[in-house]
């Protein structure tokens, strides 16, 4: 065989050997590169979701997330969140709104509560920034 056939053969090995590499990744190609390539923050919803459950969504509603994770079973896993009596991110006096205003899609996460409290963060989370909210407007 002469020169250029065995690197095109070679070549096509390579392709083929990448191939099953990705096949073994089990996910699609796209999302398990931006994976491996770090680029979601660390407790995104991206990261989080590693069998892909959010491919493909474009409308990040609550009512799609609670159709997974229902009211009841994230009111139960953040009770007295990070040690705190009655402390729960998911159930509050201060309406806390879209799940989205604290998970980040790709980004990080932002706990909405430490804009007036100083709650423990999760690994990848940030606070929000003190008096970024409505109720700080109204008194500036
Ligand atoms: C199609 C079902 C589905 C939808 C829709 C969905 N999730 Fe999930 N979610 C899961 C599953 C299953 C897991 C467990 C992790 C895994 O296996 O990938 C998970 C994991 C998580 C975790 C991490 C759980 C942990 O133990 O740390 C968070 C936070 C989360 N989801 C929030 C959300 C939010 C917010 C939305 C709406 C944007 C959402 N999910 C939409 C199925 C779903
Ligand atoms: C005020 C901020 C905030 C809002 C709003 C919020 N979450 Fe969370 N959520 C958190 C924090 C903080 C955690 C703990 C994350 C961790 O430990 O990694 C959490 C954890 C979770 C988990 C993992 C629970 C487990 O099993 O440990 C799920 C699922 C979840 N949230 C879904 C939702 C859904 C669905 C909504 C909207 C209905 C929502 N969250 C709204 C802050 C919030
Ligand atoms: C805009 C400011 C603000 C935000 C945002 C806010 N809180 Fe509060 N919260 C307060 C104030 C003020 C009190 C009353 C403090 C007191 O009486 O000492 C309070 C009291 C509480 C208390 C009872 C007292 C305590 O510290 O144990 C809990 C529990 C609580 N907040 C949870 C939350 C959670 C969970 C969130 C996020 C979903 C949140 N708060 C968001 C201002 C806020």
């Amino acid at each position: 065989m002469n020169r250029r056939k065995a690197q095109l053969l070679s070549i096509a090995l390579a392709i083929g050997v990448l191939a099953l590499t990705l096949a073994a990744c089990g996910a699609s190609p796209a999302s398990s590169d931006q994976k491996a390539s770090g680029s979601y923050a660390t407790g995104s919803l991206m990261q989080v979701h590693e069998n892909g459950q959010l491919d493909g969504v474009e409308d990040y509603s609550n009512k799609l997330c609670l159709s997974c994770h229902p009211r009841s079973a994230i009111v139960e896993a953040n009770a007295d969140y990070g040690g705190r009596e009655g402390f729960n991110p998911h159930s509050s006096h201060n309406a806390a709104g879209d799940c989205i205003s604290c998970h980040s899609v790709e980004g990080e996460s932002v706990l909405t509560c430490n804009e007036c409290h100083d709650a423990p963060l999760p690994d990848g989370w940030v606070s929000a920034e003190r008096g970024s909210g409505p109720l700080h407007k109204l008194f500036s």
